[in-house]
């Protein structure tokens, strides 16, 4: 029995995070439009097993009872996505009431349970419609977003005090535009820098209509990933910050110092247009905190095979890996919150996300979910962030990755994040023991160190 714990600051944040596409289903209900998601979920071999978000985890039309289950959990807050596409069908244009009912519902309820919701605007499901206008290559996305932006801050900013512009633009351009394996599905060394730049002015743009319309806070969340140099051996020593550039500081520079790494010219060579400086200073308009995810850290070394960083992960034999492939490094995890402490001005920050997935059963058994991969990760990765916060790290909050059992993208269903399982077969939750045990962490506001 473990009686020592981590004692977390008074007022500490604690919440669960979830995105539209990923738990909603009901895609194109009371008149929402269709998104890159639905497309590609729907054009065969995109997805493993040809997995849908049709029904995801039918949070559409069963969130009372999923309010009720945070409520259990003790929950502080509530990270959700907004679909663009079931605000505004089109993309731009005249609002849907069918589908901010729906949003306005879900604020409503959780502030009545005294749960605050964070809003993301964008988690990746794109309107279609402006996909058939370039998505992410057309400049005009910036004002797309801004307008879409400004719509859902009206909407809601009465009651939503926390605001996120995008969820990890590292993903959107790489997944969706240099390796094709996220939607759109594009493969393009052209296309990802231009991606990226579009989705860091649509950032900037995004902050600066909060600014006009809103009263609270907005931030950027980035998926954070330390990369380790294999050897010393320069050249994967370099081959590890030509990593960090392309996915870190890529989006971090921009953001907050209103910069552009150098790396990335060698990266994408001709594909590369430096960013002007007018629109670097619009897109490092001041954010009110950073959202940080962390999952994983990549040991990197020298690939010339690998295009186009000339960079791989090497695997580490002592480790332990998630069901995902990626490498369980709490350590790295305080490392890299120290880091963006030190470089970039000790930001408000929030863990927006952090979690992991594992195999679970597709049934529960007597009501129990036995998953002690997933609560010895969490348990780890909270004493990283309170080894971070007592280094001096002004870490405000946590989310966990993720709510609900959900569609994991590509992979569709065959990943469970969740520390609430789902049977996809009827839709029944059930707290796995990691619940339980976030639940006692709420609850104590502090974290055992160790199995107790
Ligand atoms: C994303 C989530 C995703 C999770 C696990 C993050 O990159 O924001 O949508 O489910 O990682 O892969």
């Amino acid at each position: 029995m473990s009686t020592t714990t981590k004692a977390f600051p008074t007022g500490f944040l604690w919440g669960a995070a979830t995105a539209s596409y990923q738990i909603e289903g009901s895609p194109l209900a009371e008149g929402a439009g269709a998104s890159i998601w639905h497309r590609f979920s729907h054009t065969p071999g995109r997805v493993t097993n040809g997995d849908t978000g049709d029904l995801a985890c039918d949070h559409y039309r069963r969130w009372r009872e999923d309010l009720a289950l945070m409520q259990d959990l003790g929950l502080k807050a509530y990270r959700f996505s907004i679909a663009w596409g079931r605000l505004y069908p089109e993309g731009t244009g005249r609002l849907n009431p069918g589908g901010a009912a729906f949003y306005d519902r879900l604020v409503d309820g959780l502030l009545e349970r005294g749960i605050e919701p964070v809003v993301t605007l964008y988690h990746w499901d794109l309107p279609a419609a402006l996909d058939d206008r370039g998505g992410w290559l057309n400049p005009d996305i910036a004002n797309w977003f801004a307008d879409y932006a400004t719509g859902a801050y009206r909407l809601l900013d009465g009651r939503v005090r926390k605001w996120v512009t995008l969820n990890e633009p590292w993903v959107v351009a790489d997944g969706g535009y240099l390796h094709g394996v996220l939607a759109p599905g594009h493969r393009s060394p052209y296309e990802a820098p231009i991606a990226s730049r579009n989705l860091m002015r649509a950032h900037g743009a995004g902050v600066a209509a909060y600014r006009a319309e809103g009263k609270h806070e907005v931030g950027l969340v980035v998926n954070l990933e330390p990369k380790v140099p294999a050897s010393d051996a320069a050249a994967d020593v370099a081959a590890a910050q030509r990593a960090d550039a392309y996915m870190n500081r890529q989006y971090l520079d921009p953001a907050i110092h209103g910069t552009c790494p150098d790396e990335l010219r060698q990266v994408f060579q001709d594909a590369w247009t430096d960013w002007p400086a007018a629109e670097l200073a619009a897109i490092r308009a001041p954010i009110d905190f950073l959202g940080i995810n962390y999952y994983s850290r990549g040991v990197t070394r020298h690939d010339p095979a690998q295009w186009p960083l000339a960079a791989s992960t090497v695997p580490q034999p002592s480790s332990t890996y998630t069901d995902t492939g990626w490498e369980v490094c709490p350590a790295a995890f305080t490392a890299i919150l120290r880091r963006v402490a030190a470089e970039y001005g000790n930001p408000a920050i929030y863990i927006t996300e952090n979690g992991s997935a594992f195999y679970d059963p597709p049934v529960a058994t007597n009501g129990r979910i036995h998953d002690p991969l997933r609560t010895d990760y969490l348990r780890a990765h909270l004493g990283a962030v309170h080894d971070a916060i007592g280094a001096g790290v002004d870490v405000r909050g946590y989310f966990v990755w993720s709510l609900l059992d959900n569609y994991e993208w590509a992979h569709g269903y065959t990943k469970r994040f969740g520390i609430v399982h789902v049977d996809y077969a009827t839709m029944t939750r059930t707290p796995k023991d990691s619940a339980r045990f976030y639940r006692d962490v709420i609850a104590a506001n502090a974290v055992p160190v160790s199995p107790g």
